[in-house]
């Protein structure tokens, strides 16, 4: 049990589990590597060690880029330890959470090379670091995605792509509103917001809610700063006015970002692009606020907002929709994009010129279905049982993401469950030390096990016999030892048991024999002394107790059987022999009638014996 929470990260928060606006939002920081508790600015945020995480290796690090908490730590994951590792933080309350992590790169000069990784929470895939990240002073050295966390815990893994070692510089869980950035229909438990541009147009510089007094409910966005949509035809402006409907609840947007806009000139269009991948959704949040002095009323300022060639606002007035001057509008739709680009165009009509404040887009990503519970259990049974290798790693969700499954373990989506479960183990041949554990049987819908050529020693755990969908059995060469549990023989879909090369003696199930007739490949060769199934020895030295007993009885009981029968028949034949002699005085018909008895008495005595046969095999209809 110890080495199964090896790898894993808890931190006991002393904040109560329940979170209202009343006692402010969960937040928990992470500063990876650290062995004290580090504060930093902005207002001296406290950013936890992780010395109770035992995983990876902790080194200095470099930052690669100026918006990187100014953390001095990093933990990095080298191969050999396995192609998945996880952060699992445990206590974190039921709701909706930013989850960002920064990535770092090593301090040493032999590490110069650029790593190159994926990221899932929660089992789903949500980013791979593109090459050239680390020469990006933005937002591509954090990933941030918005999503709920449903059972008090939250799992963060990075995936070796063969690109480097992941390493990484902080983890950031802060809640949110239950209802932010909701963007319709789907939202909720079964898609995830991951950030994928998130702008303050007119902006000097980029900047995080904490800098610009935002709201502690808006989970601490980063907001890049954006002077120009280019082609001249375009200028920032900002006021110092405030700006009402700006902080509400849900979002909590910061008001700053309001108070800065780029507005068209020559009345000309706005237009962004962006690169996406292609066939995904994405939510789109658009701001606006009236701040340029020219404007004054309704009707004065009217554009149009297309999105990839589609209207999607039309005769959009920010007076109008929001009543005043200085007041926030935020619109949000999600698109479909087929191609590799989206295109957000901000087309003014009547003569007059447009302008935006924000722009955030989001990708819509379905959320995996984890693998059933029992199962991963079991499976981190087994891997602490059998003593499995650090390189295969073995943490987080053994089936999703789909692109980095556990090596070994096959799965398979249970419809009626909705979850994943695991259909097949192939670990042969792979320097395993332990024994099976017991509770190997948690794993119902096993089909196939190979651990052939391993050193597993101990037994065969009999609760085996409960998964009653294995099909392929192979233990061979192995030091198994013990003998074959009875209950092996209630598997009615086995079609290929491999025990040879173990040490395993005594008696194969009986039920195991019987199936040899269908068709069943069962390799019983190289073992310490099994017998009792066709094409093994008889069994009989080796007897337990139980069967000497059996035998014994079985004997007695054939003995006074053949000894009954024997008087019988001695007796009638006596009673025969004189009914002829009689007859043979009185009448020559009485010969055929005294030959078709004695048959008769022959079949008794036939079937006598067979009794007896059967009774001196005793011990399998006994035991
Ligand atoms: C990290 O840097 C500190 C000094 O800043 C140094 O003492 C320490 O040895 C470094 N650690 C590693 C693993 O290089
Ligand atoms: C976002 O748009 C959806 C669908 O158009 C709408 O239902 C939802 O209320 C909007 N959310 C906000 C915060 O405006
Ligand atoms: C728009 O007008 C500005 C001057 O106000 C000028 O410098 C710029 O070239 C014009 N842009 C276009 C596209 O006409
Ligand atoms: C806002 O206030 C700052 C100083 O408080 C001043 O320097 C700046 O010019 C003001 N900006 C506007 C648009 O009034
Ligand atoms: C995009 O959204 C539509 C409608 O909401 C949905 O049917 C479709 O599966 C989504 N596509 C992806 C890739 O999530
Ligand atoms: C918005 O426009 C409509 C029609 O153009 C007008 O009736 C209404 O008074 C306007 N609202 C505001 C707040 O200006
Ligand atoms: C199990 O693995 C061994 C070694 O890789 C292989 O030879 C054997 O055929 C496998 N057993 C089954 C039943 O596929
Ligand atoms: C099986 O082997 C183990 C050592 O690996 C030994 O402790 C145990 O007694 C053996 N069991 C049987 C039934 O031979
Ligand atoms: C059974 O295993 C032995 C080695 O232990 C091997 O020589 C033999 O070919 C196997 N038999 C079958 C039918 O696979």
């Amino acid at each position: 049990m110890c080495r199964l929470f090896l790898l894993l990260f808890a931190l006991f928060s002393a904040i109560p589990p329940s979170f209202s606006r009343h006692h402010g939002p969960y937040a928990l920081r992470i500063s990876c590597g650290a062995r004290d508790d580090v504060h930093i600015p902005p207002k001296n945020t406290k950013w936890h060690k992780d010395i109770a995480y035992t995983g990876g290796i902790n080194t200095n690090a470099t930052l690669p880029s100026s918006i990187s908490p100014a953390l001095t730590t990093l933990r990095y994951f080298p191969l050999s330890e396995g192609p998945e590792n996880c952060y699992s933080i445990s206590k974190v309350p039921k709701g909706h959470y930013f989850v960002r992590v920064f990535f770092g790169l090593v301090k040493e000069p032999s590490f110069d090379s650029e790593p190159l990784f994926d990221v899932s929470i929660e089992g789903t895939l949500i980013y791979s670091l593109p090459s050239g990240w680390s020469n990006h002073d933005d937002e591509q050295t954090f990933v941030e995605a918005l999503l709920y966390l449903p059972d008090y815990s939250a799992s963060l893994c990075f995936h070796s792509t063969g690109h480097g070692d992941p390493a990484v510089l902080a983890i950031e869980i802060l809640q949110v509103d239950n209802k932010a950035y909701n963007y319709g229909p789907q939202f909720g438990r079964v898609t995830m917001l991951r950030t994928g541009k998130r702008l303050s147009c007119g902006a000097q510089k980029p900047k995080f809610d904490a800098d610009i007094n935002g709201d502690r409910w808006g989970g601490n966005r980063f907001w890049n700063s954006f002077s120009s949509f280019g082609q001249h035809s375009d200028r920032a402006i900002s006021t110092n006015s405030s700006i009402k409907q700006a902080s509400n609840a849900p979002n909590s947007f910061p008001e700053a970002l309001y108070q800065t806009a780029i507005v068209s000139t020559n009345q000309s269009d706005l237009s962004y692009t962006m690169d996406v991948d292609p066939g995904r959704n994405y939510s789109i949040w658009l701001h606006f606020a009236e701040i340029d002095p020219s404007i004054k009323s309704s009707g004065q300022r009217i554009f149009n907002i297309e999105i990839n060639g589609n209207i999607l606002f039309k005769d959009v007035d920010i007076v109008n929709m929001t009543g005043d001057i200085h007041s926030a509008l935020v619109l949000n739709t999600t698109v479909a994009v087929v191609g590799r680009s989206l295109r957000i165009i901000l087309r003014p009509t009547k003569g007059s010129h447009a302008i935006i404040s924000g722009i955030e887009i989001f990708e819509v990503i379905l959320a995996e279905s984890k693998t059933m519970l029992e199962e991963v259990r079991a499976l981190q049974a087994l891997k602490s049982a059998m003593g499995l290798p650090r390189r295969l790693g073995w943490n987080g969700d053994p089936c999703v993401p789909q692109l980095h499954p556990w090596s070994g373990a096959d799965c398979q989506f249970d419809e009626e469950s909705s979850k994943w479960v695991i259909d097949g183990l192939g670990l042969d041949n792979q320097g395993l030390r332990g024994s099976l554990p017991h509770d190997m049987s948690r794993l119902q819908h096993l089909q196939n096990i190979n651990l052939s050529g391993n050193s597993i020693h101990g037994t065969i755990p009999s609760s085996l016999g409960a998964v009653t969908s294995l099909e392929v059995l192979d233990l061979s060469y192995n030091f198994l030892n013990g003998s074959i549990p009875e209950s092996l023989g209630q598997l009615t879909s086995l079609r290929r048991l491999n025990l040879n090369g173990n040490s395993l003696h005594g008696k194969v199930p009986a039920a195991l024999g019987g199936r040899l007739l269908h068709r069943a490949s069962f390799n019983f060769t190289d073992n310490a002394g099994l017998c009792g199934i066709p094409g093994l020895p008889k069994c009989g030295t080796h007897l337990s107790i139980g069967g000497k007993i059996g035998i014994g009885l079985g004997a007695c009981a054939a003995l006074m059987l053949l000894l009954i029968c024997s008087t019988c028949w001695w007796k009638r034949r006596q009673n025969i022999l004189r009914t002829q002699r009689i007859a043979a005085r009185e009448a020559p018909y009485a010969k055929a009638r005294t030959q078709s008895l004695r048959d008769v008495q022959m079949i008794r005595n036939q079937s006598l014996g067979h009794t007896r046969t059967a009774s001196e095999n005793g011990p399998p209809l006994l035991s």
